[in-house]
């Protein structure tokens, strides 16, 4: 457990990163609930997908994107990303002495609401194929049918501004379509890119079947960690956001709407 540390600057930002650009949609639920908080965002689109590597390279990966952020005097990390968390999390928290908030998909309220009792989970298949994950799963489905699909192919249109392709429609109708003919009547998106598709897949699925994602709740969560370790920030201005890429700024500043600036880097 990390240590109540008096000498840490509360001002110092709130850490967050993704293997690309997907993780913004964790960042702007953090920034609306903590609109005071300084941030510094790592889009890691250089190495896009993680959902394709092994654990070790998610590891590698995820430690030295923790380590930027924590020499950039961050005071908290958010892994912004489920293949990153399921695989990493763990291994950091052991590493590090600061607070890690990771983001998992929301298998808890689904299987608490569904009335189908059958619900779908799309993420990638190192989120899927995670211990971590299947042992989430395994405490949540009794009497529950949990179909889990991979949704190989999608964070790389995302990441190459695909978002509505008619590429993309066509990968997603394959992948729920079997889902809605089985009867689910919630939809688990367990990847932080997936949160964008969902104008998307509204257009496809039926109206009855309920989108869950896990952004809100790790705003929620960062908020109550930055509370307990006596972390959020003071200063009630607006706060200040840097934005890294390894990648190209383009479709970063197309999904932040052109709001900040966007720095590319090589990490
Ligand atoms: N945003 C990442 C996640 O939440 C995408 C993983 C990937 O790069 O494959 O899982």
């Amino acid at each position: 457990m990390h240590k109540e540390n008096q000498n840490i600057d509360n001002s110092e930002p709130i850490g967050v990163f993704d293997s690309g650009i997907g993780g913004t949609s964790i960042w702007n639920e953090i920034n609306l609930l903590l609109p005071s908080e300084n941030s510094i965002y790592l889009a890691d689109s250089k190495h896009a997908p993680y959902g394709i590597r092994s654990k070790e390279e998610i590891i590698r990966l995820s430690d030295k994107n923790t380590s930027l952020l924590l020499n950039k005097g961050c005071k908290i990390i958010v892994i912004a990303c489920n293949t990153a968390t399921t695989n990493a999390i763990s291994y950091l928290r052991k590493k590090y002495d600061v607070p890690f908030i990771g983001i998992e998909p929301a298998i808890k309220p689904a299987s608490l609401k569904t009335e189908s009792k059958i619900i779908g989970i799309l993420a990638t298949k190192g989120t899927l194929s995670s211990s971590l994950f299947q042992e989430t799963t395994n405490l949540y489905k009794q009497g529950i049918e949990i179909i889990e699909q991979e949704g190989t192919g999608i964070v790389e249109l995302i990441e190459n501004g695909k978002l509505d392709s008619e590429e993309m429609t066509l990968l997603l109708r394959s992948y729920v379509l079997p889902m809605v003919e089985r009867g689910i009547d919630h939809l688990v998106l367990g990847c932080s890119h997936y949160p964008y598709l969902i104008p998307n897949l509204r257009k496809i699925l039926p109206e009855s079947i309920t989108i869950i994602d896990s952004g809100y709740a790790v705003a929620i969560q960062t908020k109550a960690v930055l509370t307990q370790f006596n972390l959020l920030n003071k200063n009630s201005d607006a706060g200040q956001h840097q934005f890294y890429t390894n990648g190209t700024a383009e479709v970063l500043n197309l999904i932040l709407g052109n709001r900040f600036t966007v720095l590319v880097k090589d990490f």
